[in-house]
C-alpha cells in the first residue's frame, strides 16, 4: 500500500495530500451544472505550496491572492496574470505596484484610498486597471467569530454608502468592472451566502443603469465549509439551483473563491507519539508535531479529526500535546483512541486548508516535510527546513 510505503520512507512530522482527492474536489465544482459564466479562483492562503497550485492549475482554475508573495508564487505556478485576483484590507505600495505592473484580472480594492493610488501609479505606467470594490454587506455568516468577515464593524470591504462610483467612473487610470464580497469561511448555511450574492447583484443591477458604469463582473468570494469541527455540510444542490435562478436572465461573469472545499479534507499531518505522560489524572500523548506545525486547533479551538496507526482493541483516554513551551500546545483534550504505545503514528485529519500555510518556525523547529502522492507514486512537494534555512536572512 502506497500509504504504508511512504510511512515508512519518510520521518515525521509530515503533510500528506492526496493529489486525487484535490482533483475530486475540483472536477466536483467543475461540473455542477451552474447555467451562468463563471470561474473558480482558489483561495491561495489555504494552501500556497508551488506543486499545489501548479495541480490546482492544470485544473482550469484561477487564483485568488492576498500579497505580493502570494501573486509571485501563482505566476511561478503558471496561473496567467488574467486568472488572478488580487483581495486584501491591507494593501501595501508595494502589493499594488507588483499587482498592477502584472496586469492581472482585477485588483479588488477595500478601502477607498486604494482606488486613487492605484489610478495615479496606472497613469504614470501608461496602464488602465481593472478594479474590483470589496463590499461590506453587513451579513453574518453564522460560523466561527474568528473566521467571520461580512459584519459592519469589521475590517473587510467597504460600505456602500462610502463609495462615489460617479468619482470613480471618471478615473482614466482604472476601469471599475468588478463587485465582489466575501462574509467569512466554514459557511454550512447556503442560504448566507446567497445573501450575500443577491445583495451584490442588486448593487449591481443599480449601478449599471447609470451611463458611465458598466460592472460586469461579481465576485462572491468563498466561504464553503467542509465536514470538520462541524458535522453540517453545506447543501450544494440547493446552492446551485438557487445561484440558477438569481442569476437567470443576468449576464454576468461570477468568480468564486474557494479555499477550504478544495485542499482540506486531501490531506493529513503525520506525527509519531514521542513520550506517553502520566499527570494527575491524566494521560498526555506528546508527539513530534506541534502548533508550529499545525496552529488551528490553538487559535480556534476547533477539534482536528483524528486517528492512531494501530490495532490495539483497547482504548484510553488521552490528551495529545506538541512539544512546544506554551499551555496552548494541545491537539484535543479527553479524547478516546486506541491505546498508543510511543512511537505509533498520531494522524491529524483535513488539515490540507489552512495547515501548512499558517506554520511557523517557533520554537525554531523547522518546517515539516511535505508530500504528495497519487495511485502510482508520491514526491516530495517542500523539503524539511534545514538547520541552515532557521538562520537564513539573521546576521551575528
Ligand atoms: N476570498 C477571500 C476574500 C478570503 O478572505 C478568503 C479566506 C477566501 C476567499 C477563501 O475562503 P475559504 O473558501 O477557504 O473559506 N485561517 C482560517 C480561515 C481564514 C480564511 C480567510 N479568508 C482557518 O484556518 O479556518
Amino acid at each position: 500500500m502506497m500509504i504504508d510505503k511512504i510511512l515508512k520512507e519518510c520521518s515525521s512530522p509530515f503533510y500528506l495530500y492526496n493529489e486525487e482527492r484535490i482533483k475530486d474536489k475540483i472536477s466536483f465544482l467543475n461540473n455542477l451544472d451552474l447555467q451562468f459564466q463563471r470561474k473558480f479562483n482558489f483561495a491561495v492562503k489555504a494552501n500556497p505550496n508551488l506543486a499545489i497550485l501548479n495541480l490546482i492549475h492544470r485544473c482550469g482554475f484561477g487564483a485568488e491572492v492576498v500579497s505580493a508573495g502570494e501573486l509571485f508564487k501563482s505566476l511561478k505556478a503558471g496561473f496567467e496574470p488574467s486568472d488572478i485576483i488580487f483581495d486584501g484590507p491591507g494593501k501595501t505600495e508595494f502589493d499594488l505596484k507588483y499587482a498592477i505592473t502584472q496586469k492581472i484580472n482585477s485588483i479588488n480594492v477595500e478601502n477607498v484610498e486604494e482606488i486613487k493610488f492605484i489610478n495615479d501609479y496606472s497613469l504614470t505606467k501608461g496602464l488602465r486597471t481593472n478594479i474590483g470594490i470589496r463590499i461590506n454587506p453587513n451579513i453574518d455568516g453564522s460560523t466561527m467569530d474568528k473566521i467571520t468577515t461580512g459584519l459592519s464593524g469589521g475590517k473587510f470591504g467597504i460600505s456602500i454608502d462610502q463609495i462615489d462610483f460617479d468619482a470613480i467612473s471618471n478615473f482614466k487610470g482604472i476601469n471599475l468592472k468588478t463587485l465582489s464580497v466575501h462574509i467569512g469561511s466554514q459557511i454550512t448555511d447556503y442560504q448566507k451566502l446567497l445573501g450575500s450574492y443577491e445583495n451584490l447583484i442588486k448593487i449591481a443591477d443599480e449601478q449599471n443603469l447609470k451611463n458611465n458604469i458598466n460592472i460586469d463582473t461579481l465576485d462572491f468570494g468563498g466561504g464553503f465549509a467542509v465536514l470538520d469541527h462541524s458535522n453540517k455540510k453545506i447543501n450544494f444542490e440547493s446552492w446551485k439551483d438557487n445561484c440558477n435562478k438569481i442569476l437567470e436572465g443576468k449576464n454576468f461573469n461570477i468568480i468564486f473563491e474557494p479555499g477550504r472545499f478544495i485542499v482540506a479534507d486531501s490531506c493529513e499531518l503525520i506525527s509519531k507519539v514521542l513520550y506517553i505522560k502520566e499527570s494527575g489524572e491524566k494521560k498526555i500523548a506528546i508527539v513530534d508535531c506541534s502548533f508550529s506545525e499545525y496552529i488551528r486547533p490553538a487559535l480556534y479551538d476547533i477539534k482536528p479529526p483524528i486517528k492512531v496507526a494501530n490495532s490495539s482493541k483497547k482504548t484510553g483516554i488521552y490528551d495529545i500535546a506538541g512539544g512546544i513551551c506554551e499551555s496552548t500546545d494541545y491537539f484535543v483534550k479527553d479524547i478516546e483512541l486506541p491505546e498508543i504505545k510511543v512511537g505509533d503514528n498520531i494522524i491529524f485529519m483535513n488539515v490540507g486548508a489552512y495547515g501548512s500555510s499558517m506554520s511557523s518556525t517557533y520554537n525554531s523547529r523547522p518546517r515539516p516535510l511535505e508530500v504528495l502522492y497519487n495511485n502510482d507514486e508520491y514526491r516530495v512537494i517542500r523539503s524539511r527546513d534545514t538547520l541552515e534555512d532557521l538562520c537564513k536572512n539573521e546576521i551575528m
